[in-house]
């Protein structure tokens, strides 16, 4: 790809702003040496003034979203995509979330560019499991882990009853839950068809992805061997 192309692409202005930019001698290789817009050089030899390129296509970001921000690009209020360098939000291909996170939930959430590898993640054929921390509003009675499991639970407005899931109680009010699928509020509409209600939920996990210490609002690129730990 031209280095024109490659740059704009990656949200660092139009064609017009980024011919300006070579034009300027703001693109540079590693050693300081100006760049012209049909040059071919190795994306980690480029330098815009002075500072690394952005990274190429294929990324995967892993983010502990905060409690507060949507998972959308263009609602009213805070969006994941504010915690990222304002640039990336010109991508192209773009950034999408992988799934969704309701406003009021906290913790793992993965952002890639790769369509494939998004579609391969959140296919219900793949079956990757999401696990969820939940507080209660009330005790849990008792009997939910055998209903969740049975893959009969039937939520309300669906046709088709909920695939197996797994409940680990952790304290009278707070569970781990995983399931495989992805249904619009699915956990807290599991718990709420148990008469409970969900105060606080957090994905701590998807596949053997962990959030690793990584701080709310804080994020960072995966490699290769840590994307394939969604599929464990
Ligand atoms: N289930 C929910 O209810 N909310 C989420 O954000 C994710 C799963």
């Amino acid at each position: 790809m031209k280095l024109l192309r490659l740059i704009a692409n990656l949200g660092y202005g139009s064609r017009k702003e980024v011919t300006q930019l070579f034009r300027e001698g703001r693109i540079t290789d590693a050693t300081g040496e100006v760049l012209y817009a049909d040059d071919k050089v190795a994306h980690a030899d480029i330098r815009v003034d002075g500072g690394p390129l952005d990274p190429p296509t294929g990324l995967v970001l892993l983010m502990h979203k905060p409690v507060g921000y949507t998972c959308s690009r263009k609602d009213a209020g805070r969006l994941v995509y504010d915690l990222l360098p304002p640039r990336w939000r010109r991508r192209e291909p773009a950034l999408s979330t992988v799934g969704r996170l309701d406003r009021d939930t906290s913790g793992l959430l993965l952002l890639t560019d790769d369509g494939a590898l998004l579609h391969r993640i959140i296919s219900p054929k793949a079956s990757v499991a999401k696990i969820y921390e939940a507080t209660l509003a009330r005790d849990l009675r008792g009997d939910e882990g055998d209903l969740f499991a049975s893959g009969t639970l039937m939520l309300e407005s669906e046709t088709t009853p909920l695939a197996p899931a797994r409940l680990e109680v952790l304290e009278p009010r707070r569970a781990r839950l995983t399931v495989t699928e992805g249904r619009y509020h699915q956990v807290r509409r599991m718990f709420a068809a148990t008469g409970n209600h969900v105060e606080a939920l957090e994905r701590v996990a998807i596949g053997r992805l962990g959030l690793d210490g990584l701080a709310p609002g804080g994020w960072r690129a995966l490699d290769p061997a840590e994307v394939a730990r969604v599929f464990d």
